[in-house]
């Protein structure tokens, strides 16, 4: 083969890759309407819907066979603080950042075709109510689900860096807006690690979804995404769930400067380094008629022992001594902290494309492995 025609050759093959996967879906996925769980597909993205990052890991018809502890449902619900769903890993000792477009739903009850939280994940929960959304912040022991201790974590949301949605194709569904027929969340953002989550479900057609939903101020984390008593360090919550009515916060971001003007807050690139300081400080908005439970009266489906056979994610060692690894997990902890500073981090656009170029340049590279090979035994 002549060098022009391998090099023609190349070129073709490059563009071909190039056209032929495209970055981002042709539907993204707050695009689609699936008015109830009935009404979802087998899966969003699947094998017929390409694009650099899918297709999708899970599935979203989730049902009787598919509730076990390897399940894959990404399909999820936040109805009520006895009745919610948090994503989160398919496999033990994950990252947030390095699994994020696979996370699958981890629910409190029993019905929803998922996997069930353990007894011990809830160590606290405000749920926070108002016209416009709800939000559930709260502590957790994130190793039952999943995520490596000491994981700073990051964000899921229904934009993602592709608008694919992180997990890509993970669908909401809620009973807060439409009590008798759970109805579909188009704007929906969690924020998971260091123990701590937040999950705010925005209604559709309330004030502003996509600026109390925003996704936009992942690398801020949840005093400025969810301020409330426990993201703000406000002392000892651990213990205590309870539901609380609430004014609607100030959209993220939003801020009062000296003078009394409002302006804005948008996060610098990743390549300008770690943020090191944002020009505000969160407060939590004013709430009212809060009523406390037991968490037992709260959770009864709730699992005692794992019944997993998920395999870990190092895949050996399994659960060799976990207190002695306590020191190794922490050092990690740094490692990954910084790699959760990627995918936590940044605008949540910016860090994805990177991990789409990413992608894209080894499907060129492997296109191109195939042709040398060609001309090599042609
Ligand atoms: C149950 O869920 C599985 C996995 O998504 C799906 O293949 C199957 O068709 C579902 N069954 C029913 C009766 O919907
Ligand atoms: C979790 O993964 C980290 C990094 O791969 C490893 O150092 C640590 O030993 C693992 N912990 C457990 C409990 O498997
Ligand atoms: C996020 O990244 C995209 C692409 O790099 C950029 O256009 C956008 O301005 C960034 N947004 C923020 C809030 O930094």
């Amino acid at each position: 083969m002549s060098r022009v025609a391998l090099s023609a050759l190349v070129f073709a093959a490059v563009a071909y890759a190039q056209s032929s996967v495209p970055t981002f879906p042709a539907t993204p996925l707050i695009s689609f309407s699936f008015p109830h769980p009935t009404d979802a597909p087998e899966q969003v993205y699947g094998p017929d819907r390409t694009f650099v990052r899918g297709p999708q890991s899970g599935y979203n018809r989730c049902n009787s066979t598919t509730e076990n502890q390897n399940s894959l449902c990404q399909t999820s619900f936040v109805n009520d603080i006895t009745d919610f769903c948090l994503w989160a890993p398919q496999t033990s000792n994950s990252t947030i950042a390095d699994t994020e477009g696979e996370e699958v739903a981890w629910c409190t009850k029993k019905g929803h075709g998922t996997r069930i939280m353990l007894d011990g994940t809830l160590q606290g929960i405000q749920v926070l109510n108002t016209p416009d959304y709800t939000m559930i912040t709260g502590l957790i022991d994130q190793t039952k689900v999943n995520i490596q201790s000491g994981d700073a974590g990051g964000e899921l949301d229904s934009g993602g860096q592709d608008t694919a949605g992180n997990p890509i194709g993970g669908l909401m569904y809620s009973t807060r807006f439409s009590p008798n027929n759970a109805g579909q969340i188009i704007h929906w953002t969690e924020f998971i690690g260091n123990n701590q989550f937040c999950i705010k479900i925005c209604k559709n057609d309330g004030t502003n979804p996509e600026g109390f939903c925003q996704h936009t101020l992942d690398r801020i984390g949840l005093g400025f995404n969810c301020p409330s008593k426990y993201t703000l360090g406000g002392g000892t919550s651990a213990g205590t769930f309870e539901v609380c009515d609430s004014d609607n916060m100030i959209v993220p971001g939003i801020y009062t400067l000296p003078g009394g003007t409002t302006t804005s807050y948008a996060q610098p690139p990743e390549s300008l380094g770690p943020i090191q300081t944002v020009p505000y400080t969160p407060v939590a908005a004013a709430s009212s008629n809060c009523v406390t439970s037991a968490s037992s009266a709260l959770y009864t489906d709730l699992l005692t022992v794992s019944t997993s056979a998920t395999p870990s994610a190092s895949g050996s060692a399994t659960g060799s001594a976990g207190t002695t690894k306590a020191t190794g997990s922490g050092a990690a902890a740094s490692g990954s902290a910084s790699r959760s500073g990627s995918a936590s981090g940044a605008n949540s656009t910016g860090a994805s494309q990177s991990g789409a170029d990413a992608l894209h340049m080894s499907m060129v590279a492997t296109a191109l492995g195939t042709l040398f090979a060609v001309a090599f035994f042609a």
